[in-house]
């Protein structure tokens, strides 16, 4: 079991969506947070509002995508609520473009800030957890990370998201030792304000904050019913998860179905044939 109770948290991202509802359930739940986000004046109304229910909150500016950033924010997080030892690297950004129609820019963007950005915060945060005895690790990846084309014209996305799911299972088994525990959180459909407010977080160093709403092709969700979930819906799930020191927490038990179908076919075909080849292989070679 993972104490949420009287431990430190930070939550990147989560000036709005998601990482806002798993800001304001952990200080339910008794955690003290910092609230981190590139835009602080969003961090800081999350704030105000866990403190105006009762819970201890600082906001704190962070671009997840900068090293030196994070580092700043450790160092004033821990300053102010003591040792962290949960850790939510919620901070992403979303493309709904085909590749080749996107800058290099924004391609190096959203690898950054959805990959780099929970690599930078895991490596800033553990060393803290691990000389503090132990702690957790949440990540945000995507059910676009685990069934890559289930929504289509998503490469950047997808990838960083399945670097996600790769970097958080080989932390599981390297920080086990430690008593620091991990959880990949993969959303299925959260209704958050991604779509309209996506650009306004591109760093400057990308090519700076722009107006641009994300256009969702059309036949994107064609045959798929998505019910769209809030932050407040799945925040306790996500919590349950981690208390529970779970490795994963999905939030749309419908999409089940089209998970099992992807592995097993990817499974089923690929060693298929590889057994196939290497069956022929040994044969022509007792010839
Ligand atoms: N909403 C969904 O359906 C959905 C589905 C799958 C995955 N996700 C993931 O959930 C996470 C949260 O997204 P959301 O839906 O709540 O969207 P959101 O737009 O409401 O929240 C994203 C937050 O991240 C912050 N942010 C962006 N770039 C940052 C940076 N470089 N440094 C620090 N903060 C930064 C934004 O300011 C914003 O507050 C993301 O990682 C996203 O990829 C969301």
């Amino acid at each position: 079991m993972t104490d949420i109770n009287g431990r430190a948290a930070v939550v990147t991202g989560a000036g709005s969506g998601i990482g806002m509802g798993l800001a304001k359930e952990l200080a339910r739940q008794g955690a003290t947070v910092a609230v981190a986000d590139i835009i602080l004046e969003n961090a800081g109304n999350v704030a105000a509002e866990i403190t105006a229910e009762g819970g201890k909150a600082i906001a704190i500016h962070c671009d997840v995508c900068e090293r030196g950033s994070i580092n700043a924010m450790k160092e004033e997080a821990q300053a102010a609520l003591g040792t962290i030892q949960l850790v939510f690297a919620n901070a992403g950004a979303t493309s709904f473009d085909p590749l080749m129609d996107m800058s290099d820019d924004d391609v190096d963007w959203i690898l950054q800030v959805n990959l780099h950005g929970v690599m930078n915060t895991v490596r800033a945060f553990l060393p803290g957890m691990m000389a503090a005895g132990g702690g957790h690790l949440c990540a945000t990846a995507s059910t676009a990370g685990l069934q890559p084309g289930w929504i289509p014209v998503h490469a950047p996305y997808s990838a960083a998201k399945m670097g996600i799911i790769g970097l958080m299972m080989n932390l599981a088994l390297e920080m086990k030792p430690h008593n620091v525990g991990t959880t990949v959180y993969c959303p299925g459909g959260v209704a958050t304000g991604m779509k309209e407010n996506n650009a306004r977080y591109r760093p400057a160093r990308f090519g700076g904050p722009g107006e641009t709403e994300v256009h969702i092709p059309a036949d994107s969700f064609k045959g798929k019913q998505i019910a769209f979930l809030t932050p407040d819906d799945i925040a306790p799930l996500v919590l349950n998860a981690v208390r529970t020191n779970r490795p994963f927490v999905f939030d749309h038990p419908e999409q089940v179905e089209s998970f099992r179908d992807t592995y097993a076919r990817v499974v089923e075909a690929s060693y298929a044939e590889a057994a196939a080849y290497f069956a022929e292989l040994a044969a022509a070679n007792q010839v």
